[in-house]
């Protein structure tokens, strides 16, 4: 009898170890999977683009969990090194909607719009069928799924031909070709959006973005490529015969284009501190607009020389006529963004952004 009762006591000893064991593994799935649910999920649409995989290495290091959406047209798979990668273009309803309720981001990303000006002249159905029905497409997504924040890349090509510079969120907004105008169209959208649906959204406005990724892991691949830093850098390498100026009769101090170049990485901070507009401050600051630039410019001429500079590196420099719908000066003011969003470029003087692409 004793020994049948010292079994039972053994037996229920050993019972309520089991259950207190299950209980705390219960405790701990619990417990990860709320801390999983605390980890913002961002989708990064376009993410394996140029700037897109930037954003994603810098919302994977900063603690997101990234899953990033691309439809490889102008991407490259292989440049997406951070996050889950799901292939999906943004006319696609069905499959977009699917993603969303598979992974619930709590916030969207949107780099994923053609972007040469010369080709939206040629062909605008292409650009406001993706950039804009495209954009229309992943918004009602969003609603549907109650994802209501988003950070949209805009450009400077919303303003056209600047009327004054530094240019600054309030400068008329006049595009000089379609895809400028795409842009612009869905900067209203989000407007519309934000004050009927009360989606949360933050237009960036990108001037030149340029330079790479300073460990070296990411890079620019457009193909034709038409910017002006990676191909004099081509130049450099002697990968082509020689760098054209397209225009040596504007009205600037030595008669060639003025820009804003800013690093991408400096974009990519400022994506991070918008994430943490709609996750950790008030109401007021959302939904917003901001140039993005780091408020100073550089010629054609004053580039190249830079170039050849810190290369070390001589090559050939023709000129040639201006290309159509390049504005004389471009230089953002990013004194709303400096203030509001605490953006500081700081990887952004020339030399630097032209010692991360050698
Ligand atoms: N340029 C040359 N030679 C080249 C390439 C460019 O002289 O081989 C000149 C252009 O004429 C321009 C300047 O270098 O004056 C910069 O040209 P990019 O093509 O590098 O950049 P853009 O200023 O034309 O384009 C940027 C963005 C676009 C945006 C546009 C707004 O990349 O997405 O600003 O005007 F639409």
């Amino acid at each position: 009898m004793l020994l049948n009762l010292l079994g039972c006591r053994e037996i229920i000893n050993d019972l309520q170890g089991y259950y207190l064991s299950a209980l705390s593994h219960i405790i701990i799935i619990n417990i990860s999977l709320y801390l999983n649910r605390m980890k913002k999920i961002v989708f990064i649409v376009g993410g394996a683009g140029y700037i897109g995989s930037h954003m994603a290495k810098h919302a994977a290091l900063a603690g997101y969990d990234v899953v990033v959406l691309d439809n490889l047209s102008t991407g490259h798979k292989d440049a997406v090194k951070y996050g889950k990668f799901e292939l999906c273009d943004i006319k696609d309803k069905t499959k977009l909607d699917a993603l969303f309720k598979k992974y619930q981001p709590d916030a969207v990303m949107h780099f994923s719009a053609y972007s040469i000006v010369s080709e939206s002249v040629v062909d605008p159905y292409k650009y406001y069928d993706n950039n804009v029905s495209g954009t229309l497409n992943l918004l009602k997504t969003m609603l549907d799924n109650h994802c209501n924040n988003v950070i949209f890349s805009s450009t400077a090509a919303v303003f056209g031909n600047p009327e004054y510079v530094p240019i600054d969120e309030e400068h008329i907004k006049k595009p000089i070709n379609p895809y400028g105008r795409s842009k612009l169209m869905v900067e209203q959208i989000l407007e519309d959006f934000s004050q009927a649906y009360n989606l949360k959204y933050l237009v960036f406005r990108y001037f030149n973005a340029a330079g790479h990724d300073v460990d070296g892991e990411l890079s620019e691949r457009h193909d034709p490529e038409t910017h002006l830093l990676p191909l004099i850098m081509q130049a450099a390498r002697g990968d082509r015969k020689n760098i054209a100026i397209f225009g040596t009769d504007y009205d600037t101090k030595d008669g060639t284009c003025i820009r804003d170049y800013i690093h991408v990485d400096d974009l990519c901070a400022a994506h991070l501190n918008g994430l943490n507009v709609f996750f950790n401050v008030g109401k007021e600051v959302h939904s917003n607009d901001f140039n993005l630039g780091n408020g100073s410019g550089f010629s054609v001429k004053e580039v190249i020389s830079k170039v050849k500079e810190l290369t070390n590196k001589d090559f050939t420099v023709v000129e040639r006529e201006r290309r159509s719908g390049d504005p004389a000066v471009l230089i953002a003011s990013n004194i709303k963004a400096s203030k509001i969003l605490n953006f500081t470029p700081n990887k952004s003087k020339i030399e630097d952004i032209i010692k991360s692409l050698i």
